[in-house]
């Protein structure tokens, strides 16, 4: 009765587990949320003046679907300072945030059957784009003794004469791994040697703790013209709810995406481009995005210092984004208050129910011996989440 494709779409773990606690703190619980990746930052000031600027100047109507110009303009500046990418404004197209960015450029490229190389971990929602699209999702395993990153000697293994892009998620999320240059020159060789297509999502490129993010279209140009790259506002600004993200590409298959686009949101909301618009234009003023680094990049290390000092339990030191993956196997098999704990469903759940904590089981990532907490919350928050875990570790039998 329905279409197939669609009822086999799971929903995102990260926003369910999230409307879950949000459901228990209304109840009057004290629930730790450790689960979204939103910063605790308010949307700076002058973001927010910007919007009003945008209305007062009349940005309410449609707006062309690949964006307003202004923003488009900014941005082309951005890509050149910070990505080292030359591109102008007609390789840019303005979404309803990364994410349909992602969703346009997977559907603009994957037939029927057409393979998908996506590295695990990955990220909850490629799996689920690649499905509607029709195409085969190739989960390629990446281990932790590699930092969780993808080698070419793994995507040969997993190349055959259907696959067609892959997906690099760099800094990952939930990992928190980041690409080295030479690792990513070597990833991007292979892909134009075998004509892949590489789907850049660098959403989190601003949030690097100990090397500069390197975008890997800007290594060659034969790199360059196989790849998609996309990024947003919602991380680096504190913006998450505006729903504003780009992606820049060569105009064939901007042009294909901006058709789909035209027929689905058709352009992103004009009062958060303005506003998009005025964080890049006024950027250099009013904000440091070096503040906002340096506050995460505290964070990451009071929280990876008090896991090492009072947990036997590893993890994998994040050097991007804002999230640390957590390996619970060691509590796999044990059981507390007469129940087992056969997965990180059942660790997440037990967290949620007896401890108050909400964090994101790996099975969503693709990797079931690991939980996801992200540290863009309140470091004290952060901390008692994390001496919650200890207690659940200390607790099972
Ligand atoms: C890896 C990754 N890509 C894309 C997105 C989507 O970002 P946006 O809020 O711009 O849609 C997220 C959001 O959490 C993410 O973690």
């Amino acid at each position: 009765m329905y279409n197939i494709k669609a009822i086999e779409v799971k929903p995102s773990i990260t926003l369910e587990l999230s409307s879950k606690a949000k459901k228990l703190k209304s109840e009057g619980k004290e629930i730790i949320d450790l689960t979204v990746g939103e910063p605790n930052f308010k949307t700076p000031d002058y973001i927010i003046k910007g919007a009003f600027e945008g209305i007062e100047k009349g940005f309410t109507k449609y707006t062309p679907t690949s964006g307003i110009l202004e923003l488009k303009a900014e941005i082309v500046k951005k890509l050149k300072s910070f990505n080292k990418l030359d591109y102008d404004i007609s390789n840019i197209l303005i979404s309803t945030g990364a994410k349909q960015c992602l969703f346009n450029a997977i559907y603009s490229i994957v037939n029927e059957d057409d393979e998908v190389i996506i590295p695990s971990p990955y990220w909850v929602s490629y799996t689920e784009m690649v499905r509607l699209a029709g195409g085969k999702s190739i989960i390629v395993e990446t281990s932790k003794k590699n930092d969780f990153k993808i080698r070419t000697k793994d995507l040969d293994e997993n190349l055959t004469n259907k696959s067609k892009v892959l997906i690099l998620n760099n800094p990952n999320n939930p990992t928190g791994s980041v690409y080295t240059k030479s690792e990513l020159v070597e990833i991007g060789n292979w892909a134009v040697r075998n004509n892949i297509i590489i789907i850049a999502d660098e959403i989190y490129e601003r949030l690097t703790y100990d090397n500069e993010h390197v975008s890997i279209a800007s290594l060659s140009e034969e790199i360059k013209n196989k790849t998609i790259t996309i990024s947003g506002f919602s991380k680096t600004y504190a913006m998450t709810g505006w729903r504003l993200g780009y992606c820049v590409a060569n105009k064939d298959i901007i042009k294909i995406m901006n058709a789909i686009q035209s027929h689905t949101t058709a352009c992103a909301n004009s009062i958060a481009q303005y506003a998009g618009y005025v964080a890049l234009r006024d950027e250099s003023k009013y904000y440091d995005t070096k503040n906002m680094i340096d506050e995460f990049n505290k964070r990451r290390k009071k929280s990876v210092d008090y896991i090492s000092k009072n947990s036997n339990l590893n993890i994998n030191f994040p050097k991007g984004a804002f999230y640390i993956f957590i390996n619970i196997s060691p509590l796999k098999g044990k059981s507390i208050s007469g129940k087992i704990l056969n997965s990180s469903i059942d660790i997440s759940e037990t967290l949620l129910e007896e401890f108050n904590l909400a964090v994101v089981p790996g099975i969503g990532f693709g990797n079931d011996d690991y939980i996801r907490i992200s540290y863009a919350a309140d470091e004290k928050l952060i901390i008692d989440g994390i001496k919650r875990i200890i207690q659940l570790e200390k607790s099972v039998q």
